[in-house]
Parts: structure tokens; C-alpha cells; sequence
């Protein structure tokens, strides 16, 4: 793959350093995806705005195919203030940011995208705001005055209103901006909170946030900015990053009671009963099958559905791929008979004990359903 800047041209963008062995100030992280078409703009944009700040560019990349770590790597050879941290067989906005941030040594910290969303002239004022020690965390906000989502697409736009919403509604009402990716924190604060940090999903922010010491009154403050348009490339947001989204969320609300695989893992359950009944009702219905054909034919499908859906939503962070896509859906289908047996036992016990039958039948199937998540957790999904 050829180099996107030459290095000549380089050279001469960027002025040698007088100041290399003085302490950075600021370390700027920035987590990447195959965003190496967006460099260039990203360090002249970051260049230009911390002309009078000792600063370091930390790209958290995670081995992205498009080569971005190579060539960041590039661009520390004529600005050492541009370095890598380079993932192998690992993925994840939030654990990229995490990483950076504990692979720096400066007393100031900023996150942002690599794509020219975030606004790099805010960061002088942010730092300001931590230099005044007027707060620990400074966020950039869409929802201030001075701020704004720009021409951001309309659908993307509205399911960050509705994380908002649910964010506000949940407790989180100190920011008018929780889903955030642009800010700047002290270093002790993040320290503080770092060994807290889960770094699962999208939104490190967020978890910061929620995260253990929390922030004391009037400690976070908001500045303004403009969210621009992507300059290159693609967004890595998705489905099952919504989803994770909004699993925090409701892990965040009940403190940590319903864990974020747990939720996902009943949802896809529920869902899959929805499977079941579709599928039970055309074959018995509509095809004419007899009812044990047909229930064979619904609990495969249900089966199957679920296995990819936990795959993909519950276990996205470790999912089963070629042959253990195989061998794991055998395993789920296992252990989904044996949670069955659990489920039938569990209620038979109950039932004879003095059980009404819809108790006896509800604590069957609580037991099949933690039976199922505990195993499949262990065997089809083991870390
Ligand atoms: N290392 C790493 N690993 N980086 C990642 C990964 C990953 O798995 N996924 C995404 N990134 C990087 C992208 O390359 C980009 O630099 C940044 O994280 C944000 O990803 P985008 O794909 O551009 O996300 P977005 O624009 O849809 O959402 C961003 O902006 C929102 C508004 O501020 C995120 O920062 C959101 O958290 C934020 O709400
Ligand atoms: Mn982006």
C-alpha cells in the first residue's frame, strides 16, 4: 500500500522540534479503526491548535487492516509527537481510550475521534478550564450554547437523543451531552477511576462517568462545539454498539445488579421465544405438521436464533468463529437440553412441595434460565 503523504512533503508541513525532551502538557488519544486517510488532517488540525502547548498525539490503534498504525508510525519519524500504541486481536473504542490514557505521563488528558469530528480548537480551552482548576473533566457538548450536531445524518442523530433521554432519565443529568467521545480529564482523576473502568463498549465517557469515585458537584464542566462531518471513511458505529450502549446504561441504573451480558443474554431469550411460537405456528398451522414435528422444528430454530444472537450481541467482545462457531452451537444446543431437564426438575420439586403451578413453573424456568447463562457462559462462550 503506498503512503498517502510523502515524506518530503512531511518535512516540510511540519517544523523540527526545538522542544522534544521537554515534558508533554496535554497527551491527546485518539482510538483508531482503519482511519489512516484521516491523519494528515488530524495532526496539522492538532498542530495548529496547541501551537502553544507541549502536546502528544497517542493513536490507540487496533492493528487496523488499512495500515493506520505503519503510518502514524511515518509520521513520528518527522514529528515525534505522534505516537502509536498498536492492538493485536483486540477491538474497542473504550478499552483503546483506557490504554491510552495509562500509556501517557502527561498531567492533562484528552480523547477525540481520528475522523475531524471533534473540533481540536476546543482543546486549548479545555485545558484551560483543568489549568484554572475550575473542574476534573471538561466536555465537549453538542447540546450548549456554541455547540451543535451540524449535519450529522438525521437517524444517527435521533438515536443519540434517545440515549440521552435514557441516560437523563437514568440519574445522569449533570451533562447535557452523556454520549459524548470529545473531552479532557486531569490525570489523577483518571487514575482515580481507572481501575473501575470495564472499557467494554463505545462510550468511555459514559464510564467515567458512572464509575467509582463520582465526579464531586460542580467538578465536570461542558464547553460547546460543532460536530463536523466524517472527513474519510466509515463510522464503526453499529447495531450491537447501540445495544451495548444502552445495556451500560441500565447496568449503570440498577448499580451494577443486571450486568450488561445478562441483560442482552434474557433479551435474545425472550426474543427467541418469539422465534419459537413463529415458527411452531406456521408448521403446525399453516404446513399441517404434526405438533412434535413441529416443536422440533421450533426449538432447533429457537436455538439456532439465539446462539447467533448471543454471538454477535452478548459475546460480540468474544465470539465463536469458524470452527468454533460449530463446536459452539453444539455445545449451546447441549446445554439448552440439559437447562430443559433443570427447568422440568426444578418445577416437579417445587409443584410437589405446595407450589401454585404458575410458581412452580416460574421457579423452573428462572433456574433453567440462570442454568443457561452460567453454562454457556463456562463452556460455548469460556474466555
Ligand atoms: N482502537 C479502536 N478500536 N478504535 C475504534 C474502534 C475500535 O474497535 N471503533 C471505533 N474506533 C475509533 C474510530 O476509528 C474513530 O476514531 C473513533 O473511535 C470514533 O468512532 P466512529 O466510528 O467515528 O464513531 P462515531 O462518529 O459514530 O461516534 C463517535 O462520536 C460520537 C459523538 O461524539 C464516538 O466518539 C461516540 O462515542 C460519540 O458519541
Ligand atoms: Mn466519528
Amino acid at each position: 500500500m503506498g503512503a498517502l503523504v510523502d515524506t518530503k512533503t512531511l518535512r516540510n508541513a511540519i517544523p523540527a522540534e526545538p522542544s522534544r525532551l521537554l515534558p508533554v502538557e496535554l497527551s491527546v488519544i485518539v482510538p483508531t479503526f482503519n482511519e489512516r486517510a484521516n491523519l494528515p488532517a488530524l495532526v496539522a488540525g492538532l498542530t495548529s491548535a496547541l501551537a502553544d502547548i507541549r502536546w502528544e498525539l497517542i493513536v490507540v490503534d487496533d492493528d487496523s487492516p488499512d495500515g493506520t498504525a505503519e503510518e502514524v508510525r511515518r509520521w513520528h519519524g518527522v514529528n515525534p509527537r505522534v505516537r502509536i500504541l498498536r492492538r493485536i486481536g483486540r477491538r474497542g473504542l473504550a478499552s483503546a481510550c483506557i490504554e491510552g490514557a495509562l500509556a501517557s505521563s502527561a498531567p492533562y488528558l484528552a480523547v477525540m475521534d481520528a475522523d475531524g469530528q471533534h473540533d481540536p480548537k476546543l482543546l486549548p480551552a479545555m485545558l484551560q478550564v483543568l489549568l484554572d482548576d475550575e473542574a476534573d473533566l471538561v466536555v465537549g457538548s453538542r447540546h450548549v450554547e456554541n455547540g451543535g450536531v451540524g449535519a450529522w445524518s438525521g437517524w444517527r442523530a435521533q438515536i443519540s437523543q434517545v440515549a440521552t433521554g435514557l441516560a437523563h432519565t437514568s440519574g445522569l443529568r449533570q451533562l447535557s451531552d452523556p454520549m459524548s467521545g470529545f473531552f479532557a480529564i486531569r490525570r489523577e482523576a483518571f487514575d482515580a477511576r481507572a481501575p473501575n473502568l470495564a472499557g467494554r463498549g463505545f462510550k468511555i465517557l459514559l464510564e467515567l462517568i458512572v464509575a467509582n469515585p463520582a465526579f464531586p458537584p460542580g467538578r465536570i464542566r461542558e464547553l460547546g462545539y460543532k460536530f463536523g462531518l466524517r472527513t474519510q471513511g466509515e463510522s464503526k458505529f453499529s447495531l450491537s454498539v447501540a445495544w451495548d450502549c444502552l445495556a451500560t446504561l441500565v447496568e449503570g441504573g440498577s448499580g451494577g445488579l443486571i450486568s450488561r451480558r445478562f441483560l442482552t443474554f434474557g433479551c435474545v431469550g425472550a426474543f427467541g421465544f418469539g422465534v419459537h411460537l413463529a415458527i411452531l405456528g406456521t408448521a403446525y398451522r399453516l404446513l399441517n405438521l404434526s405438533f412434535g414435528l413441529a416443536q422440533i422444528a421450533a426449538l432447533s430454530g429457537a436455538i439456532l436464533s439465539n446462539y447467533v444472537l448471543n454471538n454477535i450481541l452478548t459475546y460480540g467482545d468474544r465470539s465463536n468463529r469458524g470452527w468454533r462457531w460449530i463446536s459452539g452451537l453444539v455445545s449451546f444446543g447441549m446445554i439448552c437440553g440439559s437447562s430443559a431437564w433443570a427447568n422440568f426438575e426444578v418445577s416437579q420439586i417445587a409443584f410437589r412441595h405446595g407450589a401454585p403451578w404458575a410458581a412452580a413453573a416460574f421457579l423452573g424456568a428462572a433456574t433453567g434460565a440462570l442454568w443457561n447463562y452460567i453454562a454457556t457462559a463456562r463452556i460455548t462462550w469460556r474466555a
